[in-house]
């Protein structure tokens, strides 16, 4: 008779393909059997009682105790954030090994091991950050890590800390090409952002909500077709991090539809956050810092194009950009006092917590996407995208038993998400009242209990590192080949 460790009953199974009733057996952490009436032995049993039950969530965009150069702290360390991703359902997070000019990118990963280990709850992968694109981090240092299982890089075309170069940029992508890495693009024009900057500044425009015009659309715009023009030019697919609106959209459908392999993330505060979140509240002319993150949140006639965007397929992950900055204390959004200049507020909002409840209860249950959309997005392409699949990003015999069993709230039992609810360490949430219709009833991180019925169980520690394979084969040929 066969024994398991857990066996999940009668679950309502999505996955980015399939839907359907049955059991899941669990053993040593993972997937042995998916059956319906799955006979044996079991050290647990759990009834599911048909409730929707999807692949733990894989959030590939979330900072987590990353140095600032500034003095900001993220209020978020291992331990409190993967807490946080898991009362969320979310059982995989990728955060991100930084750079520091002048230093090494093994100096980052060393470091940012130091600060994971024994702390996350969770499993985690790390990208990498390139800020200082040398030839000695070009030609030695990423193949070497990408040999090693950091196969994703992160390149900023913007901030002063950490932007590249057109010349860095093309060199980075060669080397991603060579060695079979995903490049994630941070896409706003530098140049434009410290012109527009300086002229709202000198004419006494320093409030939060001039954060937005000191970003506008066409920032976005130019550097998403600049990223990728080079991603053609090197030959090598690119995905373009946090899109916010219409104008980068049109960008990437028009890269699409020339054969060009671009990938597009967005993220919840392109759903749900609008310019008008920068705006003062009542006497809190700070409130708008607790929505200032970059791309700025835009209209609401961008909403509805990311909206169609995740239906229409242009968007290949939503990811949550977890950057949480506390908005009271010397150390988060007022570190440069009450009255900074927007350009001085550290820029990000957490979110960890809130992207699958969120999605799930306007996207799905709001009729705007399908289910298994809603697990492509979240889960399935992240872990494809990343090297992780089928580890993790879906339910099937073999993969890790990362699992979310969905509580779905009665019509007229729905609920307005408050910060009280969540767990990670910020002091707010910037979805405050936005309307709940589901909230994970159980996760399972490798088929331990790590978040149910209102209560978190996992220990810290339990979070395993993550090495992620090769997203593509390395392609060994110059990319000059077809300029000649
Ligand atoms: O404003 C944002 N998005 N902060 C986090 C860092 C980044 O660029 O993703
Ligand atoms: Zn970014
Ligand atoms: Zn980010």
């Amino acid at each position: 008779m066969d024994t398991y460790d857990l066996i999940v009953k009668n679950a309502d199974i999505a996955t980015s393909g399939d839907r359907y009733q049955a059991d899941i057996g669990i053993r040593a952490g993972r997937i042995v059997a998916i059956a319906k009436d799955l006979s044996g032995e079991a050290g647990e049993v759990i009834d599911a009682l048909g409730r929707l039950v999807t692949p733990g969530g894989v959030d590939g965009h979330v900072h987590l105790d990353q140095p600032t150069s500034d003095g900001a702290v993220f209020s978020d360390d291992f331990f409190t954030g993967t807490r946080s991703a898991a009362c969320g359902g979310t059982t995989t997070v990728i955060p991100f090994a930084a750079q520091q000019k002048g230093h090494s990118l093994q100096e980052a990963v060393d470091d940012y091991h130091r600060r994971a280990d024994g702390k996350a709850v969770i499993d985690y992968a790390f990208h990498l950050i390139v800020s200082d694109a040398t030839h000695a981090v070009t030609r030695e240092e990423l193949p070497r890590l990408i040999s090693q299982g950091y196969t994703s890089l992160k390149i900023y075309m913007t901030y002063d800390d950490m932007k590249l170069g057109d010349r860095q940029i093309i060199e980075v992508l060669a080397t991603a090409r060579q060695h079979g890495a995903m490049t994630m693009v941070h896409a706003e024009n530098s140049d434009c952002i410290g012109w527009l900057t300086e002229h709202l500044l000198a004419a006494g425009l320093a409030a939060p909500s001039y954060h937005g015009n000191s970003r506008p659309m066409v920032v976005e715009r130019e550097a998403t077709h600049r990223a990728i023009a080079l991603s053609e030019l090197v030959d090598t697919p690119i995905l373009i991090v946090h899109v916010s609106g219409q104008e980068a959209v049109e960008q990437i459908h028009w890269a699409r539809g020339r054969g060009l392999p671009i990938y597009a993330e967005t993220c919840p505060q392109y759903l749900f956050l609008s310019a008008d979140d920068l705006q003062p509240q009542g006497d809190d002319h700070a409130h708008g810092m607790r929505c200032i993150c970059s791309p700025p949140p835009r209209d609401k006639g961008n909403q509805q194009v990311i909206w169609n965007g995740l239906a229409n397929g242009l968007f290949t992950i939503v990811s949550s950009d977890h950057a949480p900055f506390n908005y009271h204390g010397p150390r988060g959004k007022r570190l440069a006092g009450e009255q900074a200049p927007f350009n001085q507020v550290p820029n990000g909002i957490p979110g960890v917590e809130t992207r699958l409840p969120l999605l799930l209860s306007a996207g799905v249950l709001g009729g705007r996407i399908d289910i298994h959309r809603f697990v492509e997005l979240t889960s399935t392409n992240p872990a494809r995208l990343y090297g992780l699949y089928p580890k993790k990003g879906t339910i099937a015999v073999g993969s890790d038993a990362d699992l979310v069993v969905w509580n779905m709230f009665e019509p007229g039992q729905e609920q307005a998400l408050t910060h009280a609810m969540l767990h990670s360490a910020c002091d707010y949430t910037p979805y405050e009242g936005q309307t709940l219709r589901c909230w994970p009833a159980l996760t399972l991180s490798r088929g331990r209990t790590v978040w149910r019925d209102g209560v978190f169980t996992a220990q810290a520690g339990d979070g395993q590192f993550q090495p992620c394979l090769r997203p593509r084969e390395p392609v060994a040929g110059s990319p000059l080949a077809k300029w000649l």
